[in-house]
């Protein structure tokens, strides 16, 4: 067994598991040193609330938090990752690509990844925002990708989506270490979890063993849109398998990355009848100069508005929207609303639980409908089908 860095850490949390829940058998197994169904079991919180359970009596060991570059990291046969990462029901695995390249995949990404977030460190929310649009369409198949006056790109909801060329670059890299191999809809999710762990997220085990989509169409992009209801978001989440706990985790990504003036102005005016007068005034005040109604303009905001926030992935997103200084309506409401704000306050309270869930989710939104075995295809080119 390896240990990481942080080894301790894991361990802490994963005693204090035990210790509050687990049945005595699983101690002897423990100190058996046979880890695996201890850590498999401290992977699977069924809610929030359980993982919470744990904090108080943790609170030395969690603490401080990990900050950017300091990612806690586990290694993949431990930690909160173990028994979703390397069987998968989606038919994706831990390290696909071990015995079908010469070259090392996930390290020649990673290298490329890190040369472009140094140079432009917008690119992590971009990637981000690219995999949520390509999963919640038709799957993590890079139907997104394509190129063509009906694509799903021309969709109006996927207009500021960036990112492309970077995968682009990539895809070549790919195709010169070994041609025909690695499918673009793997490059996306390597690139993705590498961006997070640059951004100040944890370096989980990405699966890999995605095949590309042979569909594109623009009449199929039906994305969730920041002036619904929680409710109303909460029902496409769950039509994909996620509950409102993980639609919750996952909006916690919009803890980096801007939003343009057009998602916020019908907040912002007196007169409008999406006006939100529960808005913190100073805001308020601050969004109405930069968005001035009526006049067009491609301004935009940071969607989290912590100063201390410097685009890090962390919880500070979730404090904002406690104190009512969310910039999308629906981020906002997600505070608002019963069936959420405990879910944001907790969040909110606990740095390393937003770590744990955030990479625990990610890991499950980019098995999403996947294409596997088969079917699809390995695109020469990410933006054209073969
Ligand atoms: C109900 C679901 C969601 C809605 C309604 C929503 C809406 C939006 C909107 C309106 C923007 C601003 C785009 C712009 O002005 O250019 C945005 C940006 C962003 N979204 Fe979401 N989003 C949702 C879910 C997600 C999820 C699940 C993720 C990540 C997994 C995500 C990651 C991001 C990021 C990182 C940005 C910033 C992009 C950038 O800076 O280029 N969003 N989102």
């Amino acid at each position: 067994m390896k240990f990481s860095p942080h080894f301790g850490l894991v361990m802490a949390l994963a005693l204090g598991v035990m210790l509050m829940s687990a049945p005595t058998a699983q101690c002897f197994t423990m100190f058996g040193f046979d880890f695996s169904d201890f850590f498999s079991f401290a992977s699977k919180p069924t809610s929030t609330d359980d993982v919470i359970a744990l904090s108080p009596g943790l609170a030395p060991a969690l603490a401080p938090a990990p900050g950017p570059g300091s990612a806690l990291r586990t290694s993949r046969r431990s930690g909160p990752f173990s028994s979703s990462s390397t069987t998968s029901t989606s038919g994706l695995v831990v390290g696909f690509y071990n015995d079908k390249c010469s070259s090392d995949v996930e390290a020649i990404i990673e290298a490329l990844v890190a040369e472009e977030f140094d140079l432009d460190p917008t690119i992590l929310p971009a990637l981000l925002r690219l995999q949520f649009h390509d999963c919640f369409v038709k799957g993590c198949d890079s139907s997104l990708l394509i190129d063509g006056p009906t694509s799903e790109k021309t969709a109006d909801s996927n207009f500021s989506v960036r990112g492309y060329e970077l995968i682009e670059k990539l895809k070549a890299a790919m195709e010169e270490a070994c041609p025909d191999v690695v499918s673009c809809s793997d490059i996306v999710a390597i690139a993705t979890k590498v961006l997070i762990k640059l951004g100040g997220g944890l370096d989980f085990p990405v699966e890999t063993g995605r095949r590309d989509g042979l569909v594109s169409n623009a009449a199929d992009v039906d994305l969730p849109s920041p002036s619904m209801t929680v409710a109303q978001s909460a029902a496409v989440f769950a039509a994909k398998d996620f509950d409102i706990e993980e639609m919750v985790v996952l909006l916690g990504y919009h803890a980096v990355g801007i939003a343009h003036c057009g998602f916020i102005e019908d907040r912002l005016s007196p007169g409008n009848s999406q006006f939100d007068a529960d808005m913190d005034p100073s805001l308020r005040a601050e969004l109405t100069q930069l968005c001035p109604v009526g006049v067009p303009n491609n301004n935009f905001t940071p969607l989290n508005q912590d100063p201390t926030n410097n685009n890090t992935l962390d919880n500070t997103f979730y404090g904002q929207l406690i104190q009512e200084r969310g910039v999308l309506s629906l981020d906002q409401l997600l505070s608002r609303d019963p069936a959420t704000a405990g879910i944001v306050a907790a969040l909110a309270q606990n740095r390393t639980l937003f770590d744990i869930r955030s990479a625990q989710v990610m890991i499950k939104l980019q098995a999403v409908e996947v294409l596997t075995g088969t079917d699809g295809e390995i695109r020469k080119v990410c933006s054209k089908f073969n």
